[in-house]
């Protein structure tokens, strides 16, 4: 993948945004619900002193309180774990998606942005419904499932762009991607970007499969939970681009998570009204 031109090109645009390489081992700590440590979490943040100081300044801020947070252990030990593991990977998932960076002229970033808060949203809810994923963990990957959409829209703005115009004539996304980016695809993109990055393996493994669920030989029940959240995210996301759906729901998956139509049904129909109410909260 390394040497792919399109892989090359991404590169050499000088566009790339650049993320600390431990972001990727304190992801990793954080999204595992069942083995965080917070102090070895609170050692890592201590290690990379320009990394505290983001963090703190990021808790400060988003977390509304009447108080200056001086130490990452301060303000962990203030908010509590849980909430200062949301307000640290909401932060982090920020930096690896920065849609205000994109150039694309044509392709709609905030429509895109939508489509990936529906995806987090749908994942949330298939993960609390099924009971077999942390929920949370599905919200974040529903976020950055489509990152190599996003590098796509900083780095080839361009090629974005004819991707953009085939969709909008009703040929699949894959298949767009697949002729103007000779033969590769934005969850290749993605997955390279997650070693490129030192992103946790998991999350690597579910923007690769997010389109191939049934290839995914690890995490194969968040694969699927993700992959069939962007397939609810997508109806509504051709609507909003005012073409014909192209999307397929996979009876298969469904079953597997012990998922009825009922249910699709009902966040589908919930879908659009949550994801304005969400929109207006984090754009
Ligand atoms: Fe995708
Ligand atoms: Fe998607």
């Amino acid at each position: 993948m390394q040497h792919n031109k399109v892989i090359t090109q991404i590169k050499e645009s000088g566009h790339l945004p650049k993320i600390p390489k431990a972001f990727g081992e304190i992801l990793d700590m954080l999204l595992d619900p069942y083995e965080y440590d917070l102090d070895e979490c609170i050692d890592k943040f201590i290690k990379y002193p320009q990394l505290e100081k983001i963090m703190i300044h990021s808790l400060d801020y988003n977390s509304n309180l009447n108080r200056k947070f001086l130490t990452i252990r301060d303000a962990i030990t203030y908010l509590g774990a849980r909430n200062a593991k949301i307000v640290a990977i909401s932060y982090i998932t920020n930096l690896l998606v920065p849609i205000e960076k994109g150039r694309a002229k044509v392709f709609n970033n905030k429509k895109y942005w939508k489509h990936c808060l529906g995806t987090s949203i749908a994942a949330y809810k298939i993960a609390e419904k099924s009971n077999l994923s942390d929920k949370d963990k599905m919200f974040i990957y529903g976020l950055v499932h489509d990152i190599g959409v996003t590098v796509l829209d900083i780095c080839l703005p361009d090629e974005m762009d004819q991707i953009h115009q085939l969709q909008k004539k009703g040929v699949h996304q894959i298949a767009a991607e697949k002729l103007v980016l000779q033969g590769i695809t934005h969850a290749e993109i993605g997955s390279w970007l997650c070693f490129e990055w030192n992103l946790p393996d998991e999350m690597q493994t579910i923007i690769a499969n997010h389109h191939t669920p049934l290839l995914a030989t690890r995490h194969k029940t968040d694969v699927m939970i993700i992959h069939l959240a962007d397939s609810i995210s997508t109806t509504y996301y051709e609507s909003l681009l005012g073409c014909e759906s192209t999307f397929i729901y996979s009876k298969k998956i469904m079953e597997s998570l012990g998922i009825d139509e009922d249910f699709m049904k009902e966040i589908i129909h919930t879908l659009p009204q949550e994801i304005e109410r969400l929109y207006k909260i984090v754009v």
